[in-house]
């Protein structure tokens, strides 16, 4: 059984997702433990409410490696395999990428490479695109910019506002994210180039 890793700093929706399908029996890999760089990130009160380990990790006033190597040292301890980053907001450092290569998964609420960074959503609606949507990709040494591992397309209404909008990519974030863990947990794709293939 693989062993995920979540890290989050916020409301945490996204690993309340993964973790729900893990219990499900949806996603054949356990969550090993539930970090958080937020003392009072509400997805890690969720964590510890499931009855999971998880950890407190300041960031603050660290040096970003100095930070990640301690994060690191934790998902080691407990043998993580593959991490996912759910809603954590940071960036992470070429040393943290390098422990985890190819298995470090996050989850941006649009459709890459269109509006990476912050305020996906906002910046979709201020651009005036059509459709927009989520993206899990792995994470590489850059911002939003690792091979793409799912995508969900979502269209734009009239009356959109960034919290409607939001909303309708956040439920479809919800159901890729699983997606993208059993594919990599099921070891089921390799990557050729940038492009995630299936292995035969
Ligand atoms: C999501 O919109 C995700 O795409 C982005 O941060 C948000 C996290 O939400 N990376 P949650 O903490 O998973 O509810």
């Amino acid at each position: 059984m693989k062993n995920l890793g979540i890290l989050l700093s916020g409301r945490g929706s996204n690993f309340e997702a993964i973790a729900r399908n893990v219990q499900a029996g949806k996603i054949p890999a356990q969550i090993a433990v539930v970090i958080s760089n937020k003392e009072g990130a509400a997805g890690l009160a969720t964590a510890r409410n499931m009855g999971l380990e998880t950890r407190f990790i300041p960031s603050q006033g660290k040096d970003r490696e100095a930070f990640d190597r301690e994060v690191v040292s934790v998902l080691k301890e407990f043998q993580v395999d593959v991490v996912c980053l759910a809603g954590f907001m940071r960036i992470l450092s070429p040393y943290f990428v390098r422990a985890y290569p190819g298995r470090i998964l996050n989850i941006h609420p649009a459709l890459l490479p269109a509006f990476p960074g912050t305020d996906a959503q906002k910046q979709a609606l201020d651009y005036g695109v059509r459709f927009t949507g989520c993206t899990v990709h792995i994470v590489d040494e850059g911002v939003d910019s690792g091979p793409i591992v799912c995508q969900a397309v979502v269209p734009l209404l009239d009356d959109d506002t960034q919290e409607s909008l939001s909303a309708r990519i956040l439920k479809e974030e919800h159901r890729i994210y699983s997606e993208a863990v059993c594919l990599l947990v099921e070891d089921k794709v390799r990557l050729q180039g940038r492009r995630l293939m299936r292995k035969d």
